[in-house]
């Protein structure tokens, strides 16, 4: 099958692995296109996209922007810190409001988790989730995979730890189902307080071992402690960032203790010298500078191919 077999990417969750391989097919022919000195292709003319940002967003708002641009879409841009949902308005009034004015594809970032496919339910333009909540965010787990396809090929086999602040991620939720998919052996690794119940379920393993983890993997995605979603518990998850860092954090002394490379990620923004040290952030071995470059390849595939399916 050559298109997809969605109309919304709300999720990795109802994915198929052909739709990752034609995702993956158009995302290497757009990174060709990414990298030519006129990085522009006509794909999505007189495609008008609206990227709505209820949620605080730096490097994924840009990426998508430059995707949408990359393709000649027309590209509007909200926010909700300026917008009438400060006035009340409900979700559905402020997309049906912006589609009025003749929208084809929404980008929405929602701090509720499950708010795209609410909206997709009701509206029938396509939306993308550019991160729910602490439930999804399908185009990190898909530039994270790409991004380890480019490096290590087939990652059937290939045993990947994603470690640190498990709870709290949609980027960890989005991977573990995307990397399952692609037959990689995908394991979880941080202090009890970080990881959900019940996450054995999703096909992982857990350890509560930095060390011992990093003997059994090839790939490390170290996920950032997201220390704003954790503000309002009165007992902490853990005793002092020094302290998390010194059980999870990854540095070169961790590494020169292992007898074999491995691949470091991060789904950004680091807090350098909580989740990984500098050294090793900017370190030979890790790819969190490409996978900021695959990411705006990824975009501009998920985007033309649901275009295509309108
Ligand atoms: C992630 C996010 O927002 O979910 N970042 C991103 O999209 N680049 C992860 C994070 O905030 O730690």
């Amino acid at each position: 099958m050559n298109h997809l077999s969605v109309n919304n990417l709300t999720g990795i969750r109802g994915l198929t692995e052909n739709d990752l391989e034609l995702i993956f097919q158009a995302a290497t022919e757009f990174k060709e296109v990414i990298n030519r000195p006129i990085k522009k292709v006509p794909s999505l003319r007189d495609f008008t996209v609206a990227n709505l940002f209820f949620e605080n967003s730096t490097r994924t708002r840009l990426s998508f922007e430059l995707a949408q641009k990359r393709l000649s879409a027309d590209v509007v841009n909200f926010s909700a810190s300026n917008s009438s949902v400060r006035k009340g308005e409900t979700l559905t009034d402020t997309v049906n409001n912006i589609l009025a004015m003749k929208v084809d594809m929404v980008v929405m970032r929602h701090p509720h988790p499950g708010a795209p496919h609410f909206l997709a339910n009701k509206i029938d333009t396509s939306i993308i989730n550019a991160g729910d909540g602490t439930h999804e965010h399908p185009t990190q787990a898909l530039l994270d995979a790409f991004s380890l396809r480019q490096k290590l090929g087939d990652l059937a086999g290939v045993n990947i730890a994603i470690v640190g602040d498990i709870r709290h991620s949609r980027v960890a939720i989005s991977n573990i189902l995307c990397l399952k998919l692609l037959g990689a052996n995908v394991r979880v690794c941080g202090p009890k307080t970080l990881i959900p119940k019940h996450i054995e379920s999703l096909g992982v393993e857990v350890s509560h071992k930095l060390d011992e983890t990093l003997q059994w993997c090839d790939v490390a995605n170290m996920l950032r402690i997201q220390l704003e979603r954790q503000g309002e518990k009165t007992v902490p998850y853990f005793p002092s960032l020094r302290e998390y860092a010194n059980e999870y954090g990854l540095n070169a002394r961790r590494l020169e203790n292992l007898n074999k490379p491995i691949t470091i990620m991060h789904p950004g923004p680091i807090n350098r010298g909580v989740e990984v040290t500098s050294e090793v952030a900017d370190s030979e071995h890790s790819i969190i500078l490409q996978q900021v470059e695959n990411g705006v390849a990824i975009r501009m595939a998920v985007l033309y191919l649901l275009a295509m399916k309108r």
